[in-house]
């Protein structure tokens, strides 16, 4: 699969998420800080819950479900989680956002 356009920037509330289904059946939660983005698998590595219904703080992502969190900058499990969650590398280029499903970091 190969790089994809996203969204813009301001299509994600600053501080806030949201998830995004992409061709090819991936589905990529994008996380907002400020002007930094970050990308992550939009469903729970636990269950197949969407992570976008969890509570996101800056840096640590928390699944409402079961509690699992993790490092949204490295998918490095936090706390009660048992596995790390898929992050992705994200290219910006002005405003637009791009994600290769294909490239976790
Ligand atoms: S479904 Fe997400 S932590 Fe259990």
């Amino acid at each position: 699969m190969a790089r994809h356009y996203v969204c813009d920037r301001r299509d994600i509330a600053e501080n806030g998420m949201a998830t995004f289904d992409l061709t090819g059946g991936a589905s990529i939660l994008l996380l907002r800080v400020d002007d930094q983005v970050y990308a992550c698998d939009g469903v729970c590595p636990h269950q197949e819950v969407r992570l976008e219904d969890g509570l996101f703080d800056g840096e640590v992502l928390t699944c409402h479900q079961h509690m699992w969190q993790w490092n949204v900058a490295t998918g490095e499990p936090v706390g009660l989680a048992e596995c790390p969650l898929n992050v992705y590398k994200v290219d910006m280029e002005g405003e637009a956002i791009y994600v290769d499903p294909d490239m976790k970091l």
